[in-house]
């Protein structure tokens, strides 16, 4: 599929983006292994999510579906999960793979985790390592480093773990084995990855303690919950940029979740200059939840690194591209990460935004973006990633011209309706 965007005059507007993506995820793997009902409400249909419905369902939970985003979980406790007759799916999402594993690590059977080919090469022994080290046998292509992954689980035993990256994923994963180990698990994280697990399983009566980067979990039963899964700051970082962009816009965002370890990027386009208004701020389900009003207005380049990489990591692509527009030079450092989410996004970025006219050079653990250069429209490649599409279209809102993202489709992973809401707000 092909997303032709042109040159944009003043978006303006109020709009919402649809639930946080972790969240959501978290909300039903969490549910699943609750006691109770937990109901979901706002929870995020995108690809990546459905992976992890059909998964959750696949292990013998029952879900409704009250609508595309409202759902009911009946939870089976942390024991009831049955072992399922078929390999599980993941599609490209490595939060279902990574979390599931810790919770499959746990559990007295066999099965199986696999993905799509994006998926499959993206590296395990992160979660295989320390899930063997508690007592699991994680068995993979390359001894446990690709997937498919096969998990015989039970019998885990605490322990000790220095996270060797600030991943969410990771700590994730070993968190939702330590419920099932014998002996409390202790895990110190180098960066603030985001906490949704932590504030969940806290919400849910787990025994969990967090002293700053110190997380000690012990195993214990969870209780249902009701969820209202807060905007995704991943996706509403789009129109922000945009807002931010395109001379003459004023754009408002609704609900959308300012949890600290998520807002590296906000942090980034002040210290740029932007201007962006936080109002009304709130908390629902845990979570710290906002209002968003961005305007148009001059930015300059900004250095980002160290921990704030860990609170932006999803949200580079899209930085590059304000980055373009910026007087001066934009630099990021710290964020090899990057090299290996769904796609290689300093590789990837780079490419594209240069056949718009930017300046942008890799660096092996980030990149750098000289501005502000004027955009031409032209053909670019998403290459299977989402946060690329989206980038570019975004790109494409301040570049002269007609530009036509290909391979758009894999927008859904993470924000069905991207399209819709980008030309509400065009209107
Ligand atoms: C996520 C954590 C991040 C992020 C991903 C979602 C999560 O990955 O890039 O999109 O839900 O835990 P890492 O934890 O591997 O950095």
């Amino acid at each position: 599929m092909k997303l032709t965007v042109r040159k944009a005059k003043g978006p303006g507007g109020r709009i919402k983006v649809p639930g946080d993506k972790s969240i959501s995820h978290r909300a039903l793997l969490l549910g699943a292994i609750a006691e109770g009902t937990t109901r979901i409400r706002n929870f995020l249909p995108a690809a990546d999510c459905l992976a992890t419905l059909a998964c959750v369902r696949a292990l013998g939970v029952e879900v409704e579906r009250l609508s595309e985003t409202e759902l009911i979980v009946y939870g089976r406790g942390l024991h009831g999960l049955m072992e399922p007759k078929d390999v599980l799916d993941c599609a490209g999402s490595g939060t279902t793979m990574r979390l599931l594993a810790g919770i499959l690590a746990g559990q007295p059977f066999y099965s199986v985790l696999t993905g799509n080919e994006q998926l499959r090469r993206r590296p395990m022994a992160r979660i295989s390592e320390p899930l063997r080290r508690m007592g699991a046998t994680v068995l993979g292509r390359d001894d446990g480093r690709l997937p498919p992954l096969t998990i015989l689980g039970g019998n885990l035993h605490g322990i000790e773990y220095r996270l060797p990256i600030a991943s969410a994923q990771v700590k994730s994963a070993i968190l939702l084995a330590g419920l099932y180990a014998d002996g409390p698990t202790v895990i110190h994280e180098p960066g603030p990855a985001r906490d949704h697990t932590e504030r969940m399983l806290a919400a849910m009566g787990a025994h969990i303690e967090v002293q700053s980067s110190k997380f000690r979990v012990q195993s214990s039963r969870l209780s249902s919950l009701d969820i209202v899964v807060p905007g995704d700051i991943s996706s509403a970082a789009y129109f922000i940029a945009a807002a931010c962009l395109v001379p003459g816009s004023e754009v408002a965002i609704e609900g959308v979740g300012v949890n600290p370890t998520r807002t590296g990027f906000l942090d980034a386009l002040n210290g740029m200059g932007a201007d962006i208004r936080v109002e009304n701020q709130r908390e629902v389900s845990g979570e710290p939840v906002a209002d968003l009003v961005v305007r148009a207005g001059g930015v300059r380049g900004v250095e980002v690194r160290g921990d704030q990489v860990p609170r932006m990591i999803d949200e580079f692509p899209i930085l590059a591209v304000v980055a373009t527009q910026a007087e001066g030079k934009t630099v990021v450092r710290d964020a090899a990460e990057l090299r290996v989410k769904e796609t290689d996004r300093i590789a990837n970025i780079a490419a594209e935004l240069r056949k718009l006219g930017a300046r942008i050079e890799e660096r092996l653990d980030g990149f750098v973006v000289e501005g502000p250069t004027p955009l031409v429209g032209t053909q670019v490649n998403s290459h299977g990633d989402h946060r690329l599409a989206m980038s570019l279209a975004i790109a494409g809102l301040a570049a002269e011209g007609e530009t036509t993202i290909e391979g758009a489709e894999c927008i859904v992973d993470s924000f069905p309706g991207f399209e819709e809401t980008l030309r509400a707000l065009m209107n």
